[in-house]
This record gives C-alpha cells, sequence and structure tokens, in this order.
C-alpha cells in the first residue's frame, strides 16, 4: 500500500487513495490535516463566510428513515414561521453583516408552498436593498420552480444526495417514487441548469456504511462538479426507524473523527470549492465545527431560527443551539473562529471560486 505521504504529494486520488486517506491515523491523521489545512489557505484563504441559517418550517411530506422531522414522527409539533418571523431572522442576519442566510424546511411542493418561498425570496430581498445572499434548501423540486426561485432572488441550493451509493440510498429511505435515488441526482442537474451554485453532501457513519462507500462519496462529489459541500456525522434519532440499527454503529467519536477526515480529504480532492463546517459535528464535540474550520471548512451556519421553534427542528439527537438566541451564538462563534485561526468574511456573500471557474470555462 502507498505511504499517506506519497497520496498527499498528489493533486489527483483514486478511490484506493481516498480510503487510504479516510483510514489514517494518528500521525498520517495529522499529515492529513495539515495538508488540508495548506489546502485551503491556499486556496480560498483563511476567510470563514456566515450563512445564518433559519429553519422555516418542520412540515415534510417525505419519510426518510434518519430523519426526527419525518411526516411519520408524531411526536413533533409542526409549526410554519410566519413571515414577520422569518424577515426578522433574515433582517437580523443582515444588520449583523453576515453577507448571506440559508432558508431551510421540511419538503413540501404544493403550489400555496412554491409560491410562499417565492415570496418570502423577493421580500428579502427588498428588504436588503439586494444585499443579503439567498441560499435555499427545500428539496426536491421541478425546474419551473427551481427556475422561479432563482429569478425571484435565490442564487445558492443546497440538497444532499444523503449517499451516493445506490444500495445504501436505498436502505435509508422507503422504497417509493417520492424519495428515488434517480430523482435526487435529476434535481441536483436541474438546479445546474437553472443557473445556482449547488450543494450537496452526505452523512458519515451510516448503519451499513464503509469507508469504501464515502470514498465513492468523494469521487461522486468531485465528478458532479459541485460548488459547496456539507457534509456531517449521521447522528441517531430515537424516533425514527434507523434507530433500530444504533447497536451497528461507530462510536460517536469515531463518526465525528471520520467527518473531519471527510473534510480534509474533500479540500485536497477540490481544492476551490465551499465546505461548511456541518453543525451536527457540534452535536458531538461542543468544538466541533470549530476544528473542521481548522482542517479545510471555511463556511459556518449559525442558526437563527427563532428560539421557540428550535426544539421541533430536531433532525437528530443533541442538537446543539436549542435555546440560544441569534445575538448570543454571534458572538460565540466568534471568538471560536478567531481561536481557529480564521477571520470572518463580514459583509461578503463568500461565493464559491469554483462557480466562477467554471462558469469561465463553460464560456
Ligand atoms: N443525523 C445527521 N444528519 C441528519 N440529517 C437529517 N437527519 C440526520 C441525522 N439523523 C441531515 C440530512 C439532511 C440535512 C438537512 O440534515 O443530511 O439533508
Ligand atoms: Fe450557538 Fe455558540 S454557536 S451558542
Amino acid at each position: 500500500m502507498k505511504k499517506i505521504k506519497e497520496i498527499l504529494a498528489q493533486t489527483e486520488f483514486s478511490k484506493a487513495d481516498l480510503v487510504c486517506l479516510l483510514q489514517a491515523e494518528r500521525e498520517e491523521r495529522q499529515l492529513l490535516f495539515e495538508a488540508a489545512q495548506a489546502r485551503k489557505v491556499a486556496t480560498v484563504g483563511k476567510k470563514v463566510f456566515f450563512r445564518g441559517l433559519v429553519e422555516f418550517s418542520n412540515i415534510c411530506a417525505k419519510d426518510c428513515l434518519y430523519c426526527g422531522i419525518r411526516k411519520s414522527n408524531e411526536k413533533v409539533l409542526r409549526y410554519e414561521a410566519t413571515d414577520d418571523e422569518i424577515l426578522g431572522a433574515c433582517r437580523f442576519a443582515w444588520e449583523n453583516r453576515f453577507g448571506s442566510v440559508v432558508l431551510q424546511s421540511g419538503e413540501l411542493s404544493s403550489p400555496a408552498f412554491v409560491k410562499r418561498v417565492d415570496r418570502l425570496l423577493q421580500a428579502i430581498k427588498k428588504m436588503s436593498n439586494k444585499e443579503l445572499g439567498i441560499t435555499l434548501s427545500c428539496g426536491e423540486q421541478t425546474k419551473e420552480t427551481y427556475q422561479r426561485w432563482f429569478e425571484s432572488g435565490a442564487h445558492r441550493y443546497l440538497l444532499r444526495i444523503e449517499s451516493s451509493t445506490p444500495d445504501l440510498y436505498h436502505k435509508i429511505h422507503p422504497q417509493n417514487d417520492l424519495h428515488a435515488y434517480e430523482k435526487r441526482q435529476d434535481c441536483l442537474k436541474l438546479l445546474k441548469e437553472c443557473g445556482y451554485q449547488v450543494g450537496t453532501g452526505v452523512m458519515i457513519g451510516l448503519p451499513f456504511q464503509t469507508d469504501e462507500d464515502l470514498a465513492e462519496d468523494l469521487l461522486f462529489l468531485k465528478k458532479l462538479d459541485v460548488d459547496m459541500v456539507g457534509m456531517g456525522p449521521y447522528i441517531e434519532h430515537e424516533d425514527t426507524p434507523l434507530y433500530a440499527y444504533r447497536s451497528q454503529l461507530k462510536t460517536k467519536q469515531e463518526r465525528f473523527d471520520l467527518a473531519l477526515k471527510m473534510v480534509a480529504s474533500l479540500r485536497l480532492l477540490m481544492p476551490d470549492i465551499n465546505i461548511a463546517a456541518a453543525t451536527a459535528l457540534q452535536a458531538i464535540d461542543p468544538v466541533g465545527r470549530e476544528k473542521a474550520l481548522k482542517i479545510g471548512a471555511n463556511v459556518i451556519m449559525p442558526n437563527l431560527t427563532p428560539c421557540d421553534f428550535r426544539k421541533e427542528y430536531q433532525l437528530y439527537e443533541d442538537k446543539p443551539c436549542l435555546d440560544e438566541d441569534a445575538a448570543l451564538c454571534r458572538n460565540c462563534l466568534e471568538a471560536r473562529i478567531e481561536l481557529a485561526g480564521s477571520e470572518i468574511g463580514y459583509g461578503e456573500w463568500g461565493d464559491s471560486k469554483h462557480f466562477y471557474r467554471r462558469q469561465e470555462v463553460t464560456k
């Protein structure tokens, strides 16, 4: 087998190389982290960008087997934030020079939902003199819907593939048309065609998932040529079907370590993309997100969801920041980011450099 040092000196990586990086321990793991950190600073610099996260509704038509707000979980109180609440959170982001917000919700596709999101996009743009960047994370939609939302002001879209291995995707979703792997793939293509900066990602440490699957995930991200990635550890949730497999899971610490190695390996594989430090990291380690920023991530999403709703947006157990208010979160984050040796890109959209390079190539 190749030595880690040899692999780290390369610019192209095979599946076997990536498996080797994901399995690095002790000094070798340290070498991987140092290489990723250096590549990050050399390519996207030391700046970290804020995206204020507004989880504006937990009403979901889907039943993903891992997710705490799945349709069949009757323990969740369903909510929909009002326009005023959503605009208030966005105003906070704008006034505090966050640069951008992410509007996230459960997945619905009714005409009323599509229209509401459209209206919100226009209202946020108007409120902020078009200064606030908007990322959407509202699941699978038709091309018309994606197009309409793009025209109304969303310019980035997050839609995680969750696992790029079809077999594993099927194991963690119900077997029906509403949860088809091909549909998810198609949506990612549609988003690109509409002109969005496209982000996707996977969960790490899922039951039945192997290191080879994760290496495939990394190659999938590269092949899809995505602009942004958000990926974090899978964390079990008591009220979901996947909870039955919890005895097969790696320890949380192992899943956390693997997630960091995924972030570092991805930074080497796709040096100029935006990589988010996933909130799920912080559910395992109180400074988990800062650790990810240090070794490759460059985006963080402080939670701006109105506090009353947060406990009803528990995708997984121990989700952090349940009762922190937005201002507190910001102070806390600032201190932490400085600790991680980075600086904050205040008032900037912090677009993916990769996206602009991609545009130049196709011009
Ligand atoms: N553990 C970790 N991440 C989860 N997500 C949903 N449920 C879980 C879980 N149990 C992630 C999915 C989804 C994103 C919004 O949250 O990857 O795309
Ligand atoms: Fe939310 Fe610190 S990040 S309180």
